[in-house]
């Protein structure tokens, strides 16, 4: 079942439609929208909505941010298109047809459903009403430039003013925020968090923070939240394990205390990064990046993992891990292990993730359900009661919250990453990527509004596309924070960062250049404690999960030197690149690792200082403000 027929399963009163005339109407409609707007690569701002609906401190955000579309353009435009009745809005259109009313707009969004980060269902939920009260609670879309515009592609009327007052207060009471029950974050109020979204949470260590400790502090370390946060009790949470005749797995279940009990406690030393850290890098002026949850670079952090081997628990179910492991026993439909979680978008649709089934049962795969993060007690936003810690694995295929695991040929249709973790080729735009996911549920007769003079449609293969499930060598400087202020000590500048690379292959390098990549320093490293319980890892053979922490003094060039002592501010860009244990390292340059789902961003690390020779050499750096989620520009400092 595709995921679309999944999600209007549980759709409870979800509308169904008729008739394609409407929608052949959009295509046409939306098309001229669509080449208008990526058309004319201007700054735009619409006078009318800001006026009416924006805050000052909104339209302030909204002139440091790209927006593609001039004015009168815009305004052309709409007055093309022609007022619709709100009867029009409410009425049926067919069968998985969407229309939404925004600030007097309506917008026939059927061919972003399948595309939107935030999921299909959430969008489905307002069809044939008004998007502002379910704004109010996810108030990004208000506030992002490309979002805005986005919607302006799919465009295909207007409402009188009296519709659009009445669409609005259709749907005042419809939606409320499920959010009250989160819990408390107190590093977003000293703010060492950067937080690019409240709800759902989604929050990042300011770099500088990460190279403090060796194991990032729980209550640092990135979240990345879909949903609102479960909040469960011990004595109503039970870990269910799926029937599989195939692999003659019974169903089994377990309670907290028996994962505690009845099997071996492990602890993993594991980094954990988010698949799209960093995708703030590859957001340029005419080309925006659509999806969430726009972090610079601290969705990465590393931990003391401890809990139950998913392998146990696999084989108290019945399957023979040992057997399959050592390729004595074949089971050919056992390929994949799915995990659910409990958190749940407002439709019910919960999080869920895979991973192969190698990696489950693998002895030196130190895949486990953790239940201790540094050894206390899972926080909440980290997945209490239990996580999945696959070492090695992108941040998305390590689910929270889990309550149900099974073990199946194929992905679960459920699985999270299928529509967002897929790394495509730099060819692949933003059109391709929504008209390819929109062609996949669509009705055989669909056709798309977005292919009438948009020009980039490159047709996407799957197969050069995959689902990520580790994550490529990674380095980042964090310390000092990019863009400060910087003392000299008469020499020499110290750089401090992080290195990883995914798949335990370990980082057998960190190098440092002042010169931009001409020549390149090896850096001193620190590595996690040796674990005298286990054979060691040598370096690419595979489980090497920990980061590395580099450090480098730069002794400055002569020119530079003469400059700083005349008392001159000097400006310096510093960079990082790590070399994985085979040998891999990091592609130089953003452009040619670019992919629309903004994930895997791991080019050359940059950091710019300014040296002042006047600031004490007990100058402690401030960390200067970062753009804000979705922005390129850097707010003047
Ligand atoms: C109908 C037009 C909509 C458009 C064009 C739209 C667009 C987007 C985009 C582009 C993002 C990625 C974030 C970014 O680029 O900054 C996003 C994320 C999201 N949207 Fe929407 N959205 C729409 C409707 C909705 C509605 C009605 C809801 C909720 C009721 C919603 C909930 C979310 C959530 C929760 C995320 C974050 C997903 C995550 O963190 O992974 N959206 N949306």
């Amino acid at each position: 079942m595709p995921r679309a027929a999944a999600t209007a399963g549980r759709l409870a009163g979800r509308r169904t439609f008729h008739t394609s005339e409407a929608s052949q109407r959009q295509g046409v409609l939306a098309g001229a929208a669509a080449a208008s707007v990526l058309g004319c690569l201007a700054y735009c701002k619409e006078p009318a909505l800001e006026d009416r609906f924006m805050s000052r401190q909104e339209s302030r955000r909204l002139e440091q941010l790209p927006l593609s579309c001039a004015p009168a353009e815009l305004a052309k435009r709409k007055k093309a298109l022609p007022t619709l009745p709100l009867s029009e809005v409410q009425a049926d259109h067919g069968e998985g047809v969407c229309w939404v009313t925004y600030r007097g707009g309506v917008y026939d969004v059927t061919a972003f459903l399948e595309a939107h980060p935030g999921g299909s269902a959430r969008i489905e939920m307002v069809n044939g009403s008004d998007l502002e009260s379910y704004w109010k609670v996810y108030d990004f879309h208000n506030s992002r430039p490309h979002i805005q515009q986005l919607m302006e592609e799919y465009r295909i009327g207007n409402l009188s003013a009296s519709d659009a007052k009445k669409s609005e207060a259709l749907s005042r009471d419809a939606f409320s925020s499920y959010y009250e029950n989160d819990p408390q974050r107190p590093r977003a109020d000293t703010g060492e968090l950067r937080v690019t979204s409240v709800h759902p949470w989604n929050s990042e260590p300011l770099m500088h923070k990460l190279v403090e400790s060796f194991f990032t502090p729980n209550d640092l370390f990135f979240v990345r939240n879909h949903n609102n946060v479960p909040d469960i009790k011990e004595e109503e949470w039970t870990l269910e394990i799926g029937r599989n005749n195939d692999c003659n797995m019974k169903e089994i279940s377990f309670t907290l205390q028996d994962l505690k009990t009845k099997f071996e406690k492990v602890d993993v030393i594991s980094t954990l990064e988010c698949a799209g850290n960093r995708q703030e890098d590859f957001i340029e002026e005419d080309r925006p990046l659509y999806v969430a949850p726009h972090w610079r670079g601290g969705a990465i952090g590393c931990a003391k993992w401890s809990g139950v081997r998913v392998r146990d628990l696999l084989g108290a179910a019945g399957m023979d891990v040992d057997g399959m492991s050592l390729g004595r026993v074949k089971n050919p439909k056992a390929k994949i292990v799915n995990f659910e979680a409990i958190d749940e978008d407002e439709t019910g649709i919960p999080y869920a993730g895979v991973i192969p089934v190698e990696k489950a049962i693998d002895p030196f795969g130190d895949t486990i359900l953790a239940y201790e993060m540094n050894g206390v007690e899972l926080p909440r936003d980290h997945g209490y009661p239990v996580r999945l810690m696959a070492p090695g694995t992108g941040g998305c295929r390590n689910v929270k919250w889990i309550r149900h695991i099974s073990v199946s040929e194929r992905p679960s249709e459920l699985d999270s990453g299928s529509k967002l973790d897929r790394h495509f080729s730099p060819a692949i735009s933003w059109t391709s990527h929504r008209e390819h996911c929109a062609e996949d549920t669509a009705a055989p007769d669909w056709k798309s509004p977005l292919k009438t003079g948009a020009g980039d449609k490159t047709t996407i293969v799957l197969d050069q596309g995959p689902v990520i499930q580790s994550l490529p060598v990674q380095s980042l400087i964090c310390y000092p924070p990019n863009r400060a202020e910087i003392a000299w000590d008469g020499e020499s500048i110290e750089v401090k960062g992080v290195a990883y690379a995914g798949g335990g292959r370990g980082v057998c390098r960190v190098e440092v250049s002042i010169d931009g990549g001409e020549n390149f320093h090896a850096a001193e490293m620190q590595r996690a404690p040796a674990d005298d319980s286990r054979p060691p890892a040598e370096m690419g053979m595979g489980r090497n999960w920990a980061w590395v922490q580099f450090s480098q003094r730069i002794p400055l060039p002569a020119d530079m030197r003469a400059l700083l002592r005349k008392g001159q501010r000097v400006p310096i860009e510093v960079c990082s690149k790590a070399i994985d244990g085979d040998f891999n390292t990091q592609p130089e340059r953003m452009s040619s690792s670019w992919n629309v789902l903004g994930i895997c961003v791991n080019h050359w690390h940059r950091f710019n200082y300014v040296i002042n020779p006047k600031l004490p050499k007990s100058h402690v750096p401030a960390a200067p403000p970062t753009p804000a989620p979705g922005c390129y520009k850097w707010p003047q400092n």
